[in-house]
């Protein structure tokens, strides 16, 4: 089978799926080659993650990896969700085709977008090491 029941089940019941009205930070993040894009909204308190939802407007393996991505940085410190890699979300979805991997990229980045996008508009001081480029690029 292409892929697992993780990623299939994700797939069919995103969860965490939508939007924030009074969320802290929102990313959004494209992939310029297959033009999908994610969003992702967050609601934070004390440095941690309350709440999060993502719209994702891209193919399966793109929404099955911004669901379980949620569901792994919910309730967690913002350090925990900066660590986040997109090699840990396609793990845990039981792994992902070779040439899907750069969906799970997209979460990542999103994640990382919108947590930066709330460091900015709370004039939060941060290390801009922090968020370089994964070593992925947007294009492929
Ligand atoms: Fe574009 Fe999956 S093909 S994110």
């Amino acid at each position: 089978m292409l892929y697992s029941e993780i990623v299939m089940d994700h797939f069919m019941n995103p969860r965490n799926v939508g939007t924030l009205d009074d969320a802290d930070g929102i990313g959004e993040v494209g992939n310029a080659k297959c033009g999908d894009i994610m969003r992702i909204y967050l609601k934070i308190d004390n440095d941690t993650i309350t709440d999060v939802k993502f719209e994702t407007f891209g193919c399966g393996s793109a929404i099955a990896s911004s669901s379980m991505a949620t569901e792994m940085i919910k309730g967690k410190p913002l350090a925990d969700a900066l660590t986040l890699t997109n090699k840990a979300v396609a793990e845990a979805l039981d792994g992902l085709p070779a040439h899907k991997l750069h969906c799970s990229v997209l979460a990542e980045e999103a994640i990382k977008d919108a947590i930066k996008n709330y460091y900015d508009t709370h004039n939060i001081e941060y290390d801009p090491a922090q968020f370089k480029e994964s070593g992925h690029s947007h294009e492929h």
